[in-house]
């Protein structure tokens, strides 16, 4: 018998900038790449920026081939991915060529999984445009669609290049802005006591968009994140599963409300009721339970989950999913600041236990 062992290396270096005008260095980073040709796919809500970066790419001395989208969760789908395949292949695409991705989570998430299954896979650059994708779905690598169920099919394929560019946030709707914030809490919640008093000493100027407490905001959040993505990049040990603090509610909400309440709105609620599960499972402060609900309120976000959902229905159908697939649950509670604890459990009591803590959460 014989016996070989490799160690293949499938994650490449990134580079992520961070500030208002960082696109404008694109074609000079891609130029040190050994590119020659830049397909860009552009959200049709931000292509005048776009086109700009189109503009600056080519003054690097790069050609470009360009097109635009309309996005939103619709545009994570098949058809869309045939639709970036075809672009590709009708324009010759060819292996030392770059995807240049501009826009909000949904077009990254699609555009990420199209560069990922090119020709098996071509590099790719990220420039997020809403708050939520620069401070949270810009790295990490996870792409993909919405197949028979939300992001069911992907691949992890991490961008070479991201460059949130905050001048974007500029003409970004209220409502949208300010659900970056969920995942940046979540975040704050999970790294612990420094980053989580920045954000409660700063939450003013966040919402009032404040760009150098918006960019420091996305610095630590992103550095947060891809700490964990290098421990458990394709979430094999389980360790990544911490980032999903608050979205088993916050799934349940969203589902029960037939998708009319947006997934950022949905995680603040259900990072409250996850906090209130882990108060009396694992002895979470009482008090920060209460200051984290202020935050999330400061920064524009319910805290409450709506009196119309029937708190038992939502998480039954929720858990109802989880359990044709295997009858365990690992819920990510947090013991302390800083301290998350994965717990492994029968679905019924992952079902109890929340069950519990929103009724609480809404007897406050
Ligand atoms: N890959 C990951 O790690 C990860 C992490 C979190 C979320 N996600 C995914 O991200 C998606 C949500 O992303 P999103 O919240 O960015 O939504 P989105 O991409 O749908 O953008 C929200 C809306 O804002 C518009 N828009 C975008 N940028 C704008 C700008 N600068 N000015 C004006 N309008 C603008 C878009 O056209 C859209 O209508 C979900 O599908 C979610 O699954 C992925």
């Amino acid at each position: 018998m014989k016996r070989i062992e490799a160690h293949i290396v499938d994650f490449l270096d990134t580079v992520v900038l961070i500030g208002s005008g960082s696109t404008r260095v694109l074609g000079r980073l891609l130029h040190g790449l050994n590119t020659e040709r830049v397909f860009i796919v552009a959200d049709r809500a931000v292509a005048g920026k776009a086109l700009e970066i189109r503009r600056s790419v080519e003054e690097a001395g790069l050609e470009t081939v360009y097109m635009e989208v309309e996005a939103g969760e619709a545009f994570k789908s098949l058809d869309s991915i045939v639709g970036l395949w075809r672009w590709m292949i009708e324009n010759s695409v060819s292996r030392s060529d770059f995807l240049v991705a501009i826009g909000g989570g949904t077009l990254s998430d699609a555009a990420g999984f199209a560069a990922a299954t090119i020709l098996r896979g071509i590099r790719w650059c990220n420039v997020p445009t809403t708050l939520l994708g620069m401070a949270d779905a810009c790295v990490g690598g996870k792409t993909g669609i919405d197949f028979d169920g939300k992001n069911l099919v992907g691949a992890f394929h991490h961008p070479t290049i991201v460059l949130c560019d905050t001048s974007f946030l500029e003409t970004l709707p209220e409502r949208i802005y300010r659900m970056g914030f969920s995942e940046i809490v979540k975040h704050g919640l999970l790294a612990g006591h420094a980053f989580y008093k920045w954000l409660r000493d700063h939450s003013h100027e966040l919402r009032r968009r404040v760009m150098d407490a918006v960019e420091e905001a996305i610095a630590r959040s992103l550095r947060f994140k891809l700490g964990v993505v290098q421990r458990d990049y394709r979430e094999v040990s389980g360790y990544r599963m911490i980032l999903n603090l608050g979205h088993t509610v916050a799934h349940a909400i969203e589902h029960a409300s037939g998708y009319t309440i947006p997934h950022g709105e949905a995680v603040s609620m259900g990072l409250v009721v996850e906090l209130e599960a882990s108060r009396m499972l694992l002895g979470f402060e009482e008090k920060r339970v209460a200051e984290t609900r202020r935050l999330l309120e400061d920064l524009g976000l319910p805290s409450t989950p709506p009196r119309e959902i029937d708190a038992a229905e939502a998480l039954k159908a929720i858990m109802l999913d989880k359990k044709r697939r295997g009858g365990m649950i690992v819920l990510p509670l947090l013991e302390a600041l800083g301290r998350p604890r994965l717990m492994r459990m029968p679905v019924e009591d992952a079902y109890r236990i929340l069950l519990d803590a929103w009724r609480r959460v809404m007897a406050c």
